[in-house]
């Protein structure tokens, strides 16, 4: 037996299609949708990130503004800018690409984008609100992972959920994401004593780890479902995720493939934000 694969490329394709039909109608009603992006300093990944997310914008009918500063611009530099963004009526959200160059505290950075424009989902008000099951802009990534879910109608209420990884940008909030549909969460780390047999009780796998291959197939319980949020890459140059693909998808019921799974979410997820804040901020 094979698991039915997770196809991240047709999923973001949907969500990204009807960000677009949404961006249409703001554009036809007042003006279309507006995302500004920063970012500081020359992290590789973090510059394909940045291009992919202007051609998405492209792509929906989103207009990107982009802000590009070197590895030792200033935190007043970075604030000023996010202030004259935030006080902008034309701009619906504002993003600042992480990691930033050392010398930056992050914290200050994201916590200085106003609530209503933060379509990362990182300010501590939206953070609060998704914690406590209201609207809010939820953080792309772990978004994404529900989207997949409920895309592939793979039940989750009442489900038993493990989520691999505590990071405040995917396992933390992925975590409180699929509580909110009423899945009996447990998170695993680093330091976790007897994570394969707690995995083995899952229904639903989330591995957001960063180490590849890291959860096995003899930690999975026959059929359930992975959704693996790892980019890794190996030795050999290739990128792999935090699940050993090529033996859990004879054990699992449903799995996402990396490259192909979770990665194109975030950023179709990043466009649902920005149309959901210019909706809000246009009052359609
Ligand atoms: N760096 C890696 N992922 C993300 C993300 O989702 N948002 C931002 N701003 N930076 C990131």
């Amino acid at each position: 037996m094979s698991a039915q694969i997770i196809d991240g490329k047709e999923i973001s394709a949907y969500i990204k299609r009807k960000a677009a039909e949404e961006a249409a109608v703001c554009g036809s009603q007042k003006r279309n949708p507006c995302l500004a992006v920063i970012i500081a300093g020359e992290d590789p990944a973090s510059l394909i990130y940045v291009r992919n997310k202007r051609k998405a914008c492209e792509e929906c009918g989103i207009r990107s503004l982009q802000y590009a500063f070197g590895p030792d611009v200033s935190e007043g530099e970075l604030l000023s800018l996010i202030d004259s963004l935030n006080a902008d009526d034309g701009v619906d959200g504002i993003l600042c690409q992480l990691p930033l160059p050392s010398h930056i505290d992050e914290a200050k950075i994201t916590n200085s984008i106003c609530p209503e424009k933060d379509v990362d989902g990182f300010h501590p008000v939206n953070v609060g609100k998704m914690l406590s099951g209201k609207d809010c802009f939820v953080p792309c990534t772990p978004a994404g992972v529900i989207e997949m879910l409920k895309y592939k109608n793979i039940e989750i209420s009442g489900k038993r959920a493990v989520v691999v990884g505590r990071s405040n940008i995917v396992g933390k909030p992925a975590a409180a994401l699929l509580l909110a549909e009423n899945a009996t969460v447990t998170v695993c780390h680093s330091r976790t004593v007897g994570l394969k047999d707690i995995v083995k009780t899952a229904d639903i796998v989330v591995a957001a780890v960063g180490k590849p291959k890291f959860i096995t197939a003899d930690m999975l319980k026959d059929g359930c479902a992975v959704i693996d949020v790892g980019i890794n890459r190996t030795p050999d140059g290739k990128i792999c995720g935090d699940v050993d693909f090529e033996n859990a998808v004879h054990v699992a019921g449903a799995i996402t493939p990396v490259p192909g799974g979770v990665g194109p979410m975030t950023i179709a997820m990043l466009m649902h934000n920005t149309v959901k804040s210019c909706k809000m901020r246009l009052g359609l």
